[in-house]
């Protein structure tokens, strides 16, 4: 099929654009490169620097390049700072799908992947979370997700749109040449590894006072290369689904400062903390029952153990040591 992959400049975006190349795809990427790496973008595919929301130039492009299907990763995604800026999530993510689902519509594309996340769910009444659970996002980042999806859905019964929706919790690791490389870095398993590397000041833990096992916030890491396999599974089973909204985690929960310590067994290195505060928006414990996704997709995540996960992120990082600069 030939595949729009919008965000594929992007982390997760250019690693699924690599397994969709080597699965026989056609693909074309969107990106405005404000947070990706043009160097990301494999060779094969046709790369467009430009923004979801110019409406009539997406349209053009969908129509041009014969588009079966959107993979629509392109959204700004960091929770604390859509507590600082939630006009700009606003703005980019529900204009951005508004913008794209108009120009789906005009050019017929019948066909959406949607990059959601564990976001919507807020802080969960139970854990491991089901795709039936709550929707009730703690940051504007994860309603504007919440909000996307909803569009979708009314897309669907007006106009009989195809759709799959992928609530993914914490994307992690590398492919042999793709891997994690943004500005600012938030994201807790690349800065520990920064940290290890001694290339940045001690790493904050923020907030050690949740209810949990030790205190410190509880995450579900899956591979990004397992992420992007899920992709290739719901693209090839689209038509056929019956589902829309799929949970894609491994089941496993591990606390920030476990973390840390598969950080330092992975690199042999200490990595050196403090203590923070909470950051604003944080839930205590994301956990996903992916059992939807393995029995409707027939996705059977193959890398889900975290030494396994540090381990390619710091490998890549080792090849990469100033990411795509390098
Ligand atoms: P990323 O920031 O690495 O990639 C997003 C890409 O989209 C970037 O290349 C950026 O330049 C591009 N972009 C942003 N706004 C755009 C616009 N208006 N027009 C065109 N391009 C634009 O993010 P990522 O970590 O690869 O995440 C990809 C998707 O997955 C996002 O939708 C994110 O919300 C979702 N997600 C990520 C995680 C995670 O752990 N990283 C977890 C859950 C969900
Ligand atoms: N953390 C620290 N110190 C840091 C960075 C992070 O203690 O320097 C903690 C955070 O407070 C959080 C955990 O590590 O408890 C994970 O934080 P990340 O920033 O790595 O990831 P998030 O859980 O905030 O968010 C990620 C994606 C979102 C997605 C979410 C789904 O960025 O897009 O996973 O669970 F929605």
């Amino acid at each position: 099929m030939r595949i729009l992959v919008t965000g594929g400049a992007g982390y997760i975006g250019s690693v699924t654009v690599e397994m969709l190349l080597a699965s026989g795809h056609g693909v074309v990427v969107l990106d405005n490169l404000t947070r990706g790496h043009r160097e990301a973008v494999a060779r094969e595919a046709r790369f467009v620097q430009g923004d979801v929301r110019e409406t009539e130039s997406v349209a053009g492009l969908l129509g041009e390049e014969r588009i079966d299907c959107v993979m629509h990763f392109c959204a700004s995604s960091l929770v604390g700072e859509s507590m600082a800026h939630p006009e700009r999530y606003f703005t980019n993510n529900v204009t951005g799908m508004v913008s794209l689902l108009d120009a789906m519509t005009a050019a017929n594309v019948p066909r959406i992947i949607f990059s959601s996340s564990a976001a919507v769910y807020g802080e969960p009444e139970q854990v491991p979370i089901e795709e039936e659970a709550s929707v009730r996002p703690t940051n504007p980042y994860g309603e504007t997700k919440a909000i996307a999806e909803r569009l979708l859905s009314w897309m669907r019964q007006v106009h009989g749109l195809r759709y799959a929706t992928l609530r993914y919790f914490n994307a992690a690791g590398a492919s042999q040449e793709r891997g994690e490389d943004h500005t600012p870095e938030t994201h807790l398993i690349p800065l520990a590894l920064a940290a290890a590397a001694g290339e940045s000041p001690p790493l904050p833990v923020f907030g050690r006072d949740y209810p949990t096992p030790d205190g410190t916030c509880v995450r579900d890491y899956i591979h990004v290369r397992d992420l992007a396999a899920a992709h290739i599974r719901a693209l090839e089973r689209l038509d056929s689904l019956e589902e829309t909204t799929f949970n894609l985690g491994n089941g496993a929960g591990y606390s920030v400062l476990e973390v840390i310590r598969s950080v330092e067994r992975v690199t042999g290195r200490p990595v050196p903390v403090e203590d923070a505060p909470r950051r604003a928006g944080d839930p205590a414990r994301l956990v996903a029952s992916s059992a939807r996704a393995r029995a409707a997709l027939g996705w059977d995540p193959q890398l889900g153990e975290l030494d396994r996960i540090v381990s390619d992120a710091w490998q890549w990082k080792l090849r990469f040591p100033r990411g795509y600069a390098s």
